[in-house]
């Protein structure tokens, strides 16, 4: 038993001394206002305040929280200071997405309690270790430093045309009650768990997985076998993408099978105990080994190509002004992957209604979602219901699918309870779509005065 306060309330949790206390907060009080994002002390999303002392609630054993004092998001409004930061953030748009705003409210609070009267750079240096993705900081400081002034609390408008809005859901950003992903996982749900490639590329065959299953208190292990119709993706003619892949990985991370449990149980599995034989055949690794045709990743595409065009926006022009020109230059540029990084990392949860199904899940498209579920599931879109909750960040990343099929599946075929799937960092990273690097090659050419001709 630890005890400790929690928002000026005693609590005794029955919990192991090295839980994270982002968890037994989120999980065992049900304060799921502290946000998990990296849960490895990078993004301070799971900021509290432990005995006065801003601390990532992530990378603190609970153990240490023994007769302290711990302060969340939802006891910020408490304080005369809170309350006052959570008005600035709700009035002046500090919170966009809002995934990021309790980890930023409670570490401006905890700069304010120690430096009443910041610097713009001691602020910014304060929020160094708590990342947004959504709002450029700059109306997070402006808020800070409204507070800082003591320039009392903001008041929404009359509402005439042209007037400064609040944002309509902004308080349930700054107050923790914003449902994300993650955070309205009934407490009855089986957890799911996605066994991954730890190849760039390989052949791979199963062994015994009912007996792995059954030996290790799983409920099911799900597999290409299982889905109906074992691909999606977001072109309406293309759906490459097996929800398990059968028999073949074709990147580091990609899908083969799923475990779906008890939560403590499908979590402390170790992937390499399961019964799959690899063999490890040659990636494609960019761009050039693609040009090389090292190997074909679609059969369908023989030479590894998606798609090709060009605009060709008067040749001839070009050409006469090519030799007109005073002068030319080639370029070739080259850019990478860029990973989304939304704080919040994919997740929600799913049940079957008799013969519907009912997805709750961070999405920033849920009628793509449905539509795609319907195919994977082979039901009618009507009899699908995605319900959004709050998204936290996107930037196109959640247009994707993600943890959709997979519970899906084993919703419709565990019918008796809810079945969830919280995407770690490291997994969200390692599977999710993401912006395709370029390699480009152009020529420009300008007269004398230097006017682009072609
Ligand atoms: Fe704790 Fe990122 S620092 S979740
Ligand atoms: Fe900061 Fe979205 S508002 S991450």
């Amino acid at each position: 038993m630890i005890a400790l306060t929690v928002n000026g309330v005693r609590q005794q949790v029955n919990v192991r001394p090295s839980q994270r206390l982002a968890d037994v907060l989120r999980d065992t009080l049900q304060l799921t206002g502290t946000k998990i994002g990296c849960n490895a002390g990078d993004c301070g999303a799971c900021t509290v305040q432990l005995d006065g002392r801003a601390v990532c609630a992530c990378i603190t054993a609970i153990g240490q929280a023994q007769s302290c004092e711990v302060r969340t998001v939802e006891g910020l409004a408490e304080t005369a200071l809170g309350a006052a930061l959570q008005n600035a953030f709700q009035q002046l748009g500090a919170a966009q997405c809002g995934i990021c705003t309790p980890g930023m409210l409670m570490t401006a609070y905890d700069l304010l309690l120690r430096i009443p009267h910041p610097s713009r750079l001691e602020i910014s240096d304060a929020l160094g270790g708590v990342l947004c993705r959504c709002t450029g900081y700059q109306k997070i400081i402006e808020a800070i430093e409204h507070c800082a002034r003591g320039d009392g609390t903001l008041h929404e408008g009359l509402g005439y045309i042209g007037e400064r809005l609040p944002k309509t859901d902004g308080a349930r950003k700054t107050n923790g009650k914003e449902i994300f992903g993650a955070d309205g996982v009934p407490t009855n749900a089986r957890w799911l768990r996605l066994i991954r490639s730890p190849h760039h590329h390989a052949q791979f065959v199963f062994g015994d997985l009912h007996a792995f299953a059954a030996n290790n208190g799983i409920s099911t292990i799900l597999t290409a076998a299982d889905v109906p119709s074992n691909g999606y993706g977001i072109y309406p003619t293309i759906k490459d993408q097996p929800v398990f892949a059968v028999g073949e990985v074709k990147f580091r991370g990609e899908a083969m099978c799923a475990l779906v449990g008890e939560r403590d149980i499908v979590e402390a599995i170790d992937p390499q105990a399961l019964p799959i034989t690899w063999t490890v055949l040659q990636p494609v690794m960019g761009l050039r080994d693609s040009e090389l045709a090292v190997h074909c990743v679609h059969k369908s595409k023989p030479d590894n190509i998606l798609i090709d065009g060009s605009v060709i926006k008067s040749a001839e022009i070009a050409k006469d002004s090519e030799s007109k020109a005073a002068a030319h230059v080639a370029l070739r540029v080259q850019t990478k992957f860029v990973e989304h990084a939304y704080i919040e990392p994919e997740a929600g949860w799913a049940q079957r209604v008799g013969d519907r199904l009912e997805i709750h899940v961070t999405t920033q498209t849920p009628y793509m979602d449905r539509d795609e579920v319907a195919v994977v599931m082979r039901i009618p879109p009507t009899d699908i219901r995605i319900v959004p909750t709050a998204c936290g960040g996107g930037f196109g990343g959640k247009l994707d699918m993600s943890v959709q099929p997979a519970l899906a599946v084993a919703a419709w075929l565990l019918p008796d309870r809810p079945v969830a799937c919280v995407y770690s960092r490291t997994e969200s990273m390692a599977s999710t779509t993401k912006r395709h690097p370029a390699d480009i090659t152009f020529a420009l050419s300008a007269d004398a005065t230097g006017k682009l001709l072609a």
